[in-house]
């Protein structure tokens, strides 16, 4: 009998309304539309900006849009992971709460908490669950609220990042699709780099971590720069080499997406041509965690059944990883 793999079957996705242009960046930080499309490529980025609203509200729409395009009930999940770094809270779970708003009665949950590379771990762990025989639906979300994060005075990080979810089902197949490969890493030397530099049990927040800015994120971009360019090529290049992926039976990449010169520099090493890579980093930004699965919803028509696939990922911590898996349905289903 054939091995069971883990196959994404569908892809729900939720991005705020609010449009957060360069232009309006440029009122509130001496930047320009030309710096920001030149260094880091993005137009403009989406931002939750309703009273009250959290993470989990926008994990919550893309479970229920995953669920109604699958024809899947609530009650059929057996597991739902989100991979977030901006929980609703520090505690309780994001997955707790996203799961409780979308009536996955039968499901547990949990938080993965890898950056950017969120959902490529996440993504790995629910496999595990599929390809053991244990579990039948598995929900991976990718969610992130970039923006109760974001120092929106500090020109040096706030062109980069946007609000988003995305959110996959995986289901068991003994087909030849689905999740084949996976190469996952991670460097707590990257800690300085990239970073929120209060609110936990080392710097607990108080006035003095509020008034100096410590809940914003943090990084040293050109040092993050560099990392995420040879690590995010290395994995992606490994895992190639690995399963006997070459530029020409490749049908694409899928990067994370922090900035195009990182993903143009990772199709080079990777030898691929433009038009392999998906791309929407023009439209959202960095939504961390949810890069990935936003770049699937977006390119879902194109998708076509058998299609080789390498999601790339590379975030604080570090944390780097990447996914081979060959995709499992055609977009008509
Ligand atoms: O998601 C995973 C983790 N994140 C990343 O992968 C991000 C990695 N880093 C980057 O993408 C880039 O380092 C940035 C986009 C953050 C910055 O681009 P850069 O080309 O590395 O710029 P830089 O930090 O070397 O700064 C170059 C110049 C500086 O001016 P001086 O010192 O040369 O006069 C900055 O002050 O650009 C200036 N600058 C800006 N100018 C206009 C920095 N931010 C801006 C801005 N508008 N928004």
């Amino acid at each position: 009998m054939r091995e069971i793999r883990a196959a994404i079957t569908g892809i729900g996705a939720y991005l705020p309304e609010y449009r957060l242009t360069n232009e309006e960046i440029s009122t509130m930080v001496d930047t320009t539309d030309e710096w920001i499309m030149q260094r880091i490529g993005i137009k403009e980025r989406r931002i939750l900006k309703e009273e009250g609203k959290a993470t989990s509200d926008m994990g919550v729409e893309a479970v229920k849009e995953l669920l109604e395009k699958t024809n899947t009930h609530p009650d059929e999940i057996d597991l739902l992971i989100c991979a977030t770094i901006t929980p609703d809270r520090p505690f309780p779970a994001t997955a707790n709460i996203i799961s409780r708003k979308a009536r996955l009665t039968n499901a547990w949950s949990f938080d993965i908490s890898a950056a950017c590379s969120g959902f490529v771990f996440a993504l790995t762990t629910g496999t595990q669950f599929i390809q053991s025989g244990q579990y039948k639906k598995v929900v991976i979300v990718g969610a992130d609220m970039m923006s109760a994060i974001t120092d929106y005075t500090d020109r040096t990080t706030c062109p980069l990042f946007g609000d988003g979810a995305s959110a996959v089902l995986l289901e068991p197949t003994t087909e030849d699709v689905g999740v084949i490969d996976h190469l996952n890493h991670t460097d707590g030397k990257g800690r300085h780099y990239l970073r929120m530099k209060a609110g936990g049990s080392k710097l607990p927040a108080s006035v003095e971590t509020v008034e100096k800015g410590m809940h914003y994120v943090h990084q040293d971009g050109q040092t993050v720069f560099k990392y995420a360019v040879s690590r995010m090529a290395d994995v992606a290049v490994d895992i190639m080499n690995k399963n006997d992926i070459t530029p020409e039976n490749l049908a694409w990449l899928v990067p994370h997406q922090a900035n195009m010169r990182i993903i143009d520099a990772v199709a080079r090493r990777m030898k691929i041509s433009p038009d392999q890579v998906m791309i929407n980093i023009q439209k959202y930004g960095n939504t961390t965690a949810a890069t990935i699965p936003l770049c699937l919803y977006d390119y879902e028509k194109q998708l076509k059944k058998g299609d080789n696939i390498i999601l790339a990922a590379f975030g604080a911590g570090f944390t780097w990883g990447s996914v081979y898996l060959k995709w499992a349905y055609d977009t008509d289903k």
